[in-house]
């Protein structure tokens, strides 16, 4: 055998133990070149093939051929090998392992209690409507009959901005109830009305266990043709037994709010209150629309009635949920917000 064919199986077992220790793809890239490119070393040894005795060329070319395609395999395997490796994690990973858990958000306490109410509302054919948080005065009160000398108009119990409404003498102010969405919604569109109004509002209180200066009312308002106190009541009391309980009863103290004649304070009673060492626990002002309300905001008070209703979800969420702090719903602290 010639010099050439001893050559032969030495350069390739030193090929495949190049090829096999190369450590990832670009490496192995390198020892393919070194190897099986234009100017690798066993591209070098098939180019002496011509120098060989013309009888001896076929049985080494047959030798060279058969050692570059082994050459060629463990190629591609070694290749293989390192794409998987490459896309496998670095460390170990154990399958077996239970998943990891992220914690899930939730709804606030608050407005899983306004959602309720306004779930409640709807399938009584209420639609939800919205207004300003900065509000004017005349929307806030005046429109709603609360005179110019009426001490929720005064600076202690309202916020008021500086600037004034731009094309108006009203006043600007942050909404002290979402009544002022009534007057909204219903210059905007004719009789019929029946919305349900959630809403942020606020009041120049110090915060304490049971006040902050910014809470969150429902309001309620119902306009139609032969609106009845007895439609407020029974649709009052479906509501509350919906989000307080079946037990839930319900009872109307005369009260006095100046866009409403007659007005209402609603008290209830069920095994929450009863919790508390009451009978009956005060949660929301109501009443019959005021005609004048509805001379406001053009609707003739002859032909159409109706009634309104508005408290805060705080009040009500800390019934139901036995929290004795208000200040508890606006800390964001998860310890608190978990429990709901
Ligand atoms: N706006 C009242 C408040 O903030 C609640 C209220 C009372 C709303 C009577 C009404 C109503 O719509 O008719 O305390």
């Amino acid at each position: 055998m010639s010099a050439l064919l001893d050559q032969i199986e030495p350069l390739k077992q030193t090929a495949l133990t190049e090829l096999n220790n190369a450590g990832h793809l670009a490496a192995l890239e390198q020892v393919k070149g070194a190897w099986l490119g234009p100017h690798g070393k066993f591209t070098a040894l098939m180019k002496q093939l011509g120098a060989l005795p013309r009888e001896e060329r076929p049985a080494a070319g047959k030798l060279i051929n058969a050692a570059k395609a082994e050459l060629e395999a463990a190629l591609a395997a070694r290749r293989e090998a390192l794409e998987l490796a490459a896309a496998l994690p670095a460390a170990p990973t154990d399958f077996t392992l239970p998943g990891r858990r992220r914690p899930l958000g939730r709804l606030h306490p608050l407005t899983q209690v306004a959602d309720d109410i306004v779930c409640a509302f709807r399938r009584l054919g209420f639609a939800v409507a919205d207004g300003p948080e900065i509000e004017d005065e005349y929307h806030c009160f005046d429109a709603l009959n609360t005179p110019a000398d009426h001490p929720a108009r005064d600076t202690q119990d309202t916020f008021y901005l500086a600037a004034p409404a731009e094309g108006s003498h009203s006043k600007l102010l942050l909404r002290t109830h979402t009544s002022s969405v009534q007057i909204r919604v219903m210059e905007k569109q004719p009789p019929p009305v029946r919305i349900i109004v959630p809403g942020r509002v606020y009041r120049r209180d110090n915060a304490d266990a049971t006040h902050n200066p910014t809470f969150h009312q429902i309001e309620g308002l119902y306009v139609d043709r032969g609106v009845t106190a007895g439609d407020l009541k029974g649709t009052v009391e479906f509501v509350f037994r919906q989000v307080l309980g079946p037990e839930t009863r319900i009872r109307f103290r005369p009260h006095y709010f100046s866009y409403t004649e007659p007005s209402f304070e609603i008290d209830f009673s069920n095994p929450l209150v009863r919790k508390l060492g009451k009978e009956w626990l005060e949660i929301a002002g109501c009443g019959m629309v005021h005609p004048q309300v509805f001379e406001n905001v053009g609707y003739d008070p002859e032909l159409w009635s109706g009634w309104a209703f508005g408290f805060g979800i705080e009040r009500l969420a800390m019934l139901r949920y036995g929290i004795h702090d208000i200040r508890l719903f606006y800390e964001n602290d998860v310890r608190f917000l978990k429990q709901f």
